[in-house]
């Protein structure tokens, strides 16, 4: 058995693309999901830490999931705060945005219904497909024609997967289109906004005020948020329907009532400091000025640089560590073979002097 574990980790070094933990690594941050700064924002931190001083109970284990010991008052209001900003009628809370994906994808499609999903949606979307019964059918990225080419032949209940800003191409969904087709062929749309959240408002279902039409939104609170966990935003029914049929909401032990309460905190904090996605989106702007050939949305937070060679990919990824920039190479099969990447996340304290460095490097290079 062993053997056959070895050869496959071989292959990966030979490839060049074995995965290894590093420790936190030291440098100008260019590639985590700390859009705003909010995971080390002494001000946010400080907050937090006086209401555990006052009540340090929140600091207590849940002992249990929710449905036994593990309910609280605090994750309950927490919920319906939520719900109330992102103007849904309910919310659920999770752990994480794998396991929100985990849950909906494998609880709500039964035998008869089909999911059909963006190509590139995030892979907690695959494996809750691979928990389901249902049908699974992908469409051409960001393709509303195919998509509705597959629609068109579907006979049972349709959900549609996709996420409004992807996490590996930093495009966006043409989302008031695929809305548009949801409505029209009646099936339900779930939106993952773990990258559009706090970067663009509460994300572009909001912006857009698509509520109605959107069946069902996954926030996730460890990007922009800094923080951690997520939400399914939906209503009443799809909520209780989650509550008893899905099991990475079921059997799980719930999250301490600290990680409900620095989710409360967070949201609080966004609206007081309007001037961070502001500053983010400069930055933005200062790196697309620099030219560097991306197909990424000129307004996107990522930034993905295809390289194709692994060889190079990883060359200008250790000539840009060098000079002290972290950034991402993602490699099949993270992403499809041919299309690897280097990807660079900008965020709100990225200084002008770093991005137009770390840019010139690039340039030399590609
Ligand atoms: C699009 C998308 N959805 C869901 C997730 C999972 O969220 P979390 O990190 O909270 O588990 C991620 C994180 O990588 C993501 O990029």
């Amino acid at each position: 058995m062993l053997k056959k574990f070895q050869e496959a980790l071989d292959r990966r070094k030979e490839a060049g693309i074995l995965r290894t933990l590093k420790p936190g690594l030291k440098g100008i941050d260019f590639y985590s999901n700390d859009y705003l700064g909010l995971s080390k924002n002494e001000e946010l931190q400080q907050q937090l830490l006086r209401c555990v001083q006052e009540n340090p109970v929140l600091l207590s284990g849940s002992s249990g999931s929710r449905l036994i010991s593990g309910n609280s008052m605090i994750v309950s209001e927490v919920e319906h705060y939520i719900a109330q900003q992102h103007q849904y009628s309910d919310a659920l809370l999770f752990y994480s945005g794998y396991n929100a994906n985990l849950a909906l994808f494998s609880a709500l499609p039964d035998r008869h219904d089909t999911i059909i999903i963006d190509e590139q949606i995030h892979r907690s979307v695959h494996d809750a497909c691979r928990m389901s019964y249902a049908k699974k059918i992908k469409f051409r990225h960001n393709d509303p024609e195919d998509l509705e080419s597959i629609l068109k032949r579907q006979t049972g209940t349709c959900y549609i997967a996709i996420e409004s800003l992807y996490s590996m191409d930093g495009d966006f969904a043409p989302l008031k289109g695929i809305a548009a087709l949801a409505r029209k062929y009646n099936a339900a749309l779930i939106v993952d906004e773990a990258h559009a959240f706090g970067v663009f408002g509460y994300g572009l279902v909001e912006k857009y005020n698509l509520q109605n039409d959107v069946f069902a939104v996954v926030v996730t609170y460890g990007k922009a948020l800094g923080a951690h966990g997520a939400a399914i935003l939906c209503n009443e029914t799809v909520k209780s329907y989650l509550v008893n049929f899905a099991s990475p909401f079921i059997y799980t032990t719930a999250a301490q009532d600290f990680i409900w309460l620095s989710i409360k905190a967070g949201y609080d904090f966004l609206k007081q400091r309007p001037e961070l996605p502001q500053k983010l989106h400069q930055n933005i702007n200062i790196f697309r000025n620099q030219n560097i050939k991306t197909s990424s949305s000129e307004i996107s937070p990522i930034q993905a640089i295809i390289i194709p060679d692994n060889h190079q990919l990883k060359a200008l990824q250790e000539k840009l560590s060098a000079r002290k920039f972290l950034t991402y190479a993602v490699y099949s099969p993270t992403v499809k073979t041919g299309t690897e990447r280097l990807r660079i996340c900008l965020h709100s304290f990225n200084t002008e002097e770093e991005i137009l460095e770390m840019a010139g490097v690039i340039k030399e290079f590609v």
